[in-house]
């Protein structure tokens, strides 16, 4: 089964980035994980990051066309985009929500809501980089 991790705006810099909430693990580091994560689940795992909206929406448009489970972390987006929102919506495939912090735990109140979580069959928020691990686990139960 084919697999679409998708990561949103700044997770780029992943390692760099406030690494005192984000951890070290750097985007790359964090792609092999998943794709070796993802081989010993038999699953055939492609990770993406983009800083552009646009992109992201073509990502999961492609994904709806076809049928391909998503685990996203949206990132800021999460907070709110409806144009994301409305392409979560359109999924069949199984959605898992990721997050490396927990955003409902965090002081701001802006991270406290997501547009993805009415589409996820689960969330993972708070485990780090192995909330990507876990996410996949899921998608291979179905
Ligand atoms: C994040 C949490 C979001 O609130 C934040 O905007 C991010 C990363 C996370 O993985 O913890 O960019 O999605």
């Amino acid at each position: 089964m084919r697999v679409l991790v998708l990561n949103g705006p700044n997770l780029g810099r992943l390692g760099r980035r406030q690494p005192e909430i984000y951890g070290s693990t750097t985007h790359a580091e964090l792609a092999d994980l998943c794709v070796g994560w993802g081989a010993g689940l038999g699953l055939e795992v492609e990770v993406r990051q983009t800083n552009h909206e646009g992109e992201m929406l073509d990502w999961l448009n492609a994904a709806a066309d076809d049928g391909a489970p998503v685990v996203l972390n949206a990132a800021a987006w999460t907070h709110y985009s409806y144009a994301i929102l409305d392409a979560c919506a359109q999924l069949t495939a199984p959605l898992v929500e990721v997050h490396i912090s927990d955003p409902r735990q965090r002081p701001e109140d802006f991270r406290h809501h997501s547009v993805v979580t009415p589409y996820a069959v689960e969330v993972v928020a708070g485990h780090g980089v192995d909330g990507y691990r876990i996410a996949l686990e899921r998608v291979a139960g179905g």
